[in-house]
């Protein structure tokens, strides 16, 4: 059990328990998070599950994957950074207890 916390464009932000097994968009999806639509349901289709991982927490969650980033890199008018990532390949576990999470101001065709 870790806890996470997604801030909002506006500052705003909600903290988390995730349980062992989830991913970082069942969290939020499971726990209605604004902002993360989720609408392939973690198939890495829709891009909806965007997110900013706090720079700090990079070295622990990773960077995008190269299909990830393809899937990233395809989505029109999305601000992508480096720090992006699909919410739904982020594995949480124990390590992640503490996360930062920042919510895009848009996701896409949403
Ligand atoms: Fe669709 Fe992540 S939920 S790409």
């Amino acid at each position: 059990m870790a806890k996470v916390t997604f801030v909002q464009p506006d500052g705003s932000s909600r903290t988390v328990v995730n349980f062992e097994g989830m991913t970082l968009m069942q969290l939020a999806v499971g726990n209605l998070i604004d902002g993360i639509d989720a609408l392939c349901g973690g198939m890495m289709q829709c891009a909806t599950c965007h997110c900013y991982i706090a720079p700090e927490w990079l070295d622990r969650t990773g960077a995008a994957r190269p299909d990830e980033r393809d899937m990233l890199d395809a989505i029109e008018g999305a601000e992508i950074r480096p720090n992006s990532r699909l919410s739904c390949q982020v594995q949480l576990g124990e390590e992640l207890d503490g996360l930062i999470v920042h919510v895009p101001a848009d996701q896409p065709g949403v």
